[in-house]
């Protein structure tokens, strides 16, 4: 913190009436890639993410510096438009645009960010980053009179809009919902959500990166989001009372559709779709009892199914998990996040997580020739003003 301070003076000329925010990360214990298909979720904040250091100023500019990028941007309130050339800054600009949209207050501000969720690792660094802007001019602004939820979904909207990625709203959700020691389980359909508790007795949840960069992502992302709306289209043609989401169906009502869809990679597509959305509630149920066992093999149900059915993850996620429920004090594991790389979840015996590391780490380096690395979180809480004597 005192290094951040002396980078915000060092960049602004003095750090007088500065503020203090923080933004999570998110992992998603389990329910993937169904929250755009209006399906259950059952994500958690992590304990580290991104902070900011900001100050007023009194007239429309919004200068955004990072310890993360060398690039720094002046931003004029009155010109809020996408630039390729602004690289990160376009999360900060479209939160602002939409929230301007929404008809918000907003004013100039000098803002130094920093942030330590690891850059494409599918720990939601840019929900983190917009949550973050959003919760700055709520408070600053606003009073702190804007509902969270609805920063989440203007965060959201502006991922969609402004920067063009079409993601749904689990992210922005966890990120700026997040409670220490709890996990989210929300209804994408409603945004009902309800907190619950983790308790892991002598377990917990390693993190682990695969290392990949996710390049082909967002095309793919955008595909399987495609392919949902395609099948949800066929089923609505067979049907007078139409549904709004794949995830308003069972598997048993799924069988009756199967001849209309025929398409073999549609129908595995929302076979996953439907049964993830089951694995969620059954997960959920597993955790209240304190059964881990159980909790751990719906794990690695759900990989398997984002394996087979889903086709996101590839080989380093493959290896990460397969390898991670061979090892003694592991209950299972899984991708999370869009996929393709990025991080994977393990369910790992305390006791035994520094060999379970050691281990894995061995057979992923031999496998795919670098290492994965390995991460150690607690459950954090969601996007708020820090206390600068805390902070
Ligand atoms: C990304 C998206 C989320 C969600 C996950 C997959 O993280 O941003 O909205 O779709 O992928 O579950």
């Amino acid at each position: 913190m005192e290094a951040l301070l002396k980078s915000f003076k060092d960049i602004y000329g003095d750090k007088e009436e500065i503020r203090v925010f923080q933004s999570p990360g998110r992992v998603n214990l389990i329910g993937e890639h169904i929250d755009y298909n209006g399906g259950l979720v059952f994500p958690c904040a992590l304990d580290f993410g991104t902070i900011a250091i900001v100050r007023k100023r009194e007239d429309s500019i919004v200068n955004l510096a990072s310890t993360n990028f060398d690039l720094k941007v002046e931003v004029d309130l009155n010109d809020l438009v996408y630039k390729e050339l602004d690289d990160w800054a376009n999360y900060p600009k479209g939160v602002m645009k939409v929230m301007r949209d929404h008809g918000y207050t907003l004013g100039g501000m000098d803002i130094l960010i920093s942030g330590n969720i690891p850059n494409g690792a599918g720990l939601s660094s840019s929900a983190s980053l917009e949550v973050l802007i959003g919760e700055i001019i709520n408070v600053i602004f606003n009073k702190s009179s804007i509902d969270m939820v609805e920063i989440v979904k203007m965060s959201q909207e502006a991922e969609n809009k402004f920067v063009g990625v079409n993601c749904g709203i689990m992210d922005q959700f966890a990120v700026g919902m997040g409670k220490s020691k709890k996990a989210i389980l929300l209804n994408c359909a409603t945004l009902e959500y309800k907190y619950a508790d983790v308790e892991l007795g002598d377990y917990k949840i390693v993190l682990m990166n695969t290392n990949k960069r996710r390049a082909l992502n967002e095309s793919k992302y955008n595909e399987r989001r495609a392919e949902c709306d395609k099948v949800l289209e066929i089923i609505n043609s067979k049907r007078d009372n139409k549904i709004e989401n794949l995830c308003d169906l069972s598997m048993q009502e799924l069988e009756i559709y199967k001849s209309s869809i025929q398409d073999e990679i549609l129908i595995k597509r929302v076979t996953h779709v439907i049964g993830e959305n089951e694995r969620v509630k059954d997960a959920f149920e597993a955790l209240n009892e304190g059964k881990l066992n159980k909790f751990g093999e719906l794990l690695t149900e759900s990989h398997n199914s984002l394996r087979d059915l889903y086709e996101v993850t590839g080989i380093e996620l493959d290896t990460l998990a397969e390898e991670a429920i061979k090892i003694h004090g592991c209950l299972g594991a899984r991708m999370t996040g869009a996929g393709f790389g990025g991080c994977a979840i393990a369910l790992v015996k305390l006791e035994n997580e520094e060999e379970f590391i050691a281990k894995l780490t061995e057979v992923y380096t031999k496998k795919i020739g670098y290492a994965p690395s390995f991460y150690s979180s607690g459950i954090g809480n969601g996007a708020c003003e820090l206390n600068l004597v805390n902070a």
